[in-house]
This record gives C-alpha cells, sequence and structure tokens, in this order.
C-alpha cells in the first residue's frame, strides 16, 4: 500500500519522528513526505504529525485532516509537556476529532519534545512572583530538553510495527 508523511515541525522535534517512520517502512511506496499538500492525498495510508499548539495539532494540520476523505490515517506528535499517557492521549483525541467520518484512525504516539529557551526565560520570571506555580513547570521544561530521545523513537517504531500487524 502507497503511503504518505505528512507533519508540520517548528523546531525539529515531530521531523525527527517523520524521519524515523520514513527510515523503517519501504521507500518505493513512499509518494509524499513533508509539510501538508495535496499531493500527499494520493496515498490510502497516511502518517499525520504535529507538534502540540495549546492542547491539539497546528492549524495547518487541523486543516489538512479536515480535508482528508476515505483514508487509513496514523497520528504522531510531539507536545511539551510528558510523563502522562493520559495527556498524550488527551492530545491525539483531539487530533482524531479532526478526521471527517469515512476515515479510519489506526492508531496515534506522541511523546516529550523540547521547547526553544525562551519558554524557560518566561518560567524563570514567573519563579520571581510564583515560585510554587513556577517549580514544577521549569522541572518539566529540563526533563523535555532530552526528547524525543532514541527511545522515543524506538517507542514509534514499535507502535508503527505493531498498528501495521493489526492494518
Ligand atoms: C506557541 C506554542 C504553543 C505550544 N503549546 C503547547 C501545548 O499546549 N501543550 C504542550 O504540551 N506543548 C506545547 N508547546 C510545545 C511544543 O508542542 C513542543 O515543544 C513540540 O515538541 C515542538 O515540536 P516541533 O519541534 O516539531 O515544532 C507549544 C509550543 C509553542 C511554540
Amino acid at each position: 500500500m502507497q503511503y504518505a508523511i505528512v507533519f508540520s515541525s517548528q523546531t525539529g522535534n515531530t521531523a525527527k519522528l517523520a524521519q524515523r517512520i520514513q527510515r523503517i517502512l519501504p521507500p518505493e511506496k513512499l509518494i509524499y513526505y513533508g509539510a501538508p499538500a495535496a499531493e500527499a492525498v494520493q496515498a490510502d495510508l497516511l502518517f499525520v504529525g504535529s507538534w502540540t499548539d495549546k492542547g491539539t495539532c497546528s492549524p495547518e494540520i487541523t486543516e489538512f485532516l479536515k480535508g482528508l476523505e476515505n483514508k487509513r490515517v496514523y497520528l504522531f506528535g510531539t507536545a511539551g509537556f510528558g510523563g502522562s499517557s493520559a495527556y498524550f492521549s488527551q492530545i491525539g483525541n483531539r487530533m482524531a476529532q479532526n478526521l471527517p467520518s469515512g476515515n479510519i484512525l489506526l492508531g496515534y504516539y506522541l511523546c516529550q519534545g523540547k521547547m526553544p529557551p525562551s519558554v524557560r526565560t518566561r518560567y524563570e520570571a514567573m519563579a520571581q512572583t510564583d515560585p510554587q506555580k513556577a517549580k514544577p513547570m521549569l522541572e518539566n521544561f529540563d526533563r523535555a530538553l532530552s526528547h524525543p530521545n532514541e527511545a522515543d523513537l524506538d517507542a514509534l517504531e514499535k507502535a508503527v510495527f505493531d498498528m501495521l500487524g493489526k492494518a
């Protein structure tokens, strides 16, 4: 089955997931790799990925998902806040809600992704006035710095192979 890998990534985290998916699947069946584009819609199977923007996927991925018809779709993404599978499920489900009926959701995989230094500067400023609120934010920021790591990418690889085994 021909497939496409479509993603939006501002700082490269989600692109790492896209690259891993590309690396493990047959290159001769890949018909499109990159930002949302009409060309990608020729594939029956689409891997669609996004960074997390205010609790859901980016606006261009939202729009892309809303335009899909009768496709098999696997979602992937990264989020600055991590460590909780419930949080990742919430984002995966929000992304999936953009898919019109008639498409088949094959599953999703999300992991944590590092945030830009400007975010830490904001938390540091917050720590001056509200240290209690800032502390967990700073801790999460520092934890995110190493993600997505090899273990995240290996888990994605396993999730994709498991999905293809069932699909
Ligand atoms: C404007 C903006 C909004 C964000 N909103 C969220 C959010 O609601 N939840 C979250 O977990 N991460 C949020 N993040 C963090 C990014 O989703 C995260 O760092 C992601 O890994 C970036 O992926 P990319 O490198 O592929 O762009 C936000 C980042 C930016 C710049």
